[in-house]
């Protein structure tokens, strides 16, 4: 008896998933060693539901590759179930129709509750939720070995004025300072950490948030492109082309002293077995303590024509916002949750740092959008000033005439 009730629960078990698992076919761009083990933390919470996980991860920092893999997959009217998709494009796909509505699980979720208003904001459309926020990536970081500014005599700059004095010595003994890889959004995302640091919290919002056009042709800006090129002197010429996690292993193996990176760079550091303070230290970039770029993760969930498959949408999206999947994925990632009263047992001091950091900024008004990763301004708006600071970083232009090329570039945009 006891063995057929066994088998009749094990029966209806298995009935109950094969009827409501569905194939949750994934787009986006982790695919570096950190970024990969962390995926793997959602395909595995995934499949332990009872769905199957479709991986398309289409390399290439950024996402700017797997967006133009995206839009070509839904204009073929045959979109993935799931995309990592940030900012202002997520209403610009919703817009288009053909974005799933979330607003049942969200409610179910109580995410209105327990998202940051600032954060929720950017995951609806005509206030419902078409998002789910995955983290939160500070912007404004620097990756250092300690071992090599100690090996230089130098001090870990708090101000440009005291990174210049630093990458000379570094430089002087025979160190590289600064690991770079020159790919537009990996110059962009220093640029906009400099912008922050010269300009300040204000500055860097009516320039690269509101698109103020005094200030895109200021003074300040041609002192961030000034800061930019400095910036650039103190990297190798190998820098063209290199992807992000090189550079960042570069670091790591003590042949260069920095880094100006998201610190989605921390996963490189942890998949490499380094050890926080010993082998590496992260602080904010020079002038930018308790300023914080932010730079949240999403998802979207498109339109299926089985119907089947928005019951896994939607397991997908709960899954994300429990806060097993926030520490699991956050702690590799080096982002820290997006939700609240998450418990900070297994975050590292860097991560603690951050939110911390993200506290202060909230209260004194210089939390705010990375441009760079497009939680700021339009896609096309943002590939126009990218192509600006590109052409600036990478051609002998005066800072002068970058800055009048960001006002041409933005006027003909808007
Ligand atoms: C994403 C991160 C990612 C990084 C490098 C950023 O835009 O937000 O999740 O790790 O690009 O690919």
């Amino acid at each position: 008896m006891k063995t057929l009730k066994n088998m009749t629960v094990a029966l209806s078990l298995l009935g109950s998933l094969s009827l409501f698992s569905a194939e949750v076919e994934v787009l986006h761009w982790w695919t570096s060693g950190g970024e990969a083990k962390s995926v793997g933390a959602l395909k595995t919470m995934l499949e332990k539901s009872g769905h199957t996980w479709k991986d398309f991860s289409v390399a290439g920092g950024n996402g700017v590759n797997a967006m133009t893999v995206l839009k070509s997959r839904v204009v073929s009217g045959n979109p993935p179930s799931a995309a990592q998709i940030k900012g202002p494009s997520i209403q610009e796909w919703a817009e288009l129709g053909v974005v799933s509505d979330l607003n049942e699980v969200a409610k179910a979720g109580k995410w209105d509750e327990r998202l940051p208003k600032m954060f929720s904001d950017h995951m609806k459309y005509e206030g419902k939720y078409v998002a789910v926020p995955v983290n939160v990536h500070r912007i404004n970081w620097m990756w250092v070995n300690p071992a090599v500014f100690k090996k230089a005599g130098a001090t870990i700059p708090k101000t440009w004025a005291d990174f210049e004095v630093a990458a000379k010595k570094i430089k002087a003994a025979g160190f590289i300072p600064v690991a770079a890889g020159g790919q537009p959004w990996q110059e962009a995302t220093v640029f906009e950490t400099i912008v922050l640091g010269v300009g300040g919290a204000d500055f860097y919002k009516k320039a690269l948030v509101d698109l103020d056009l005094e200030a895109l042709g200021s003074d300040t800006m041609k002192k961030s492109f000034d800061t930019l090129k400095m910036v650039k002197s103190f990297t190798d010429k190998n820098a063209p082309g290199r992807d992000w996690n090189l550079a960042t292993a570069m670091v790591y193996k003590g042949e260069a002293a920095m880094q100006f990176m998201g610190d989605w760079a921390k996963g490189e550091f942890k998949v490499a077995g380094k050890v926080i303070g010993k082998d590496y230290v992260a602080i904010a970039a020079p002038q930018t303590n308790n300023k914080y770029l932010y730079n949240i993760d999403s998802f979207v969930m498109f339109k299926q024509k089985d119907a089947e498959k928005a019951k896994a949408q939607a397991k997908l999206s709960e899954l994300i916002l429990s806060d097993e999947f926030q520490i699991i994925f956050n702690t590799r990632k080096g982002s820290v949750p997006v939700t609240d009263g998450v418990s900070r047992d297994k975050f590292d001091p860097i991560a603690i740092n951050s939110i911390n950091q993200l506290n202060a900024a909230a209260k004194s008004g210089a939390l705010l959008p990375s441009m760079a990763h497009q939680m700021a301004i339009s896609d096309s708006i943002k590939g126009a000033v990218v192509d600006v600071v590109t052409n600036f970083y990478n051609s002998k232009m005066s800072s002068s005439d970058a800055a009048k090329l960001l006002v041409d570039a933005v006027k003909n945009e808007m």
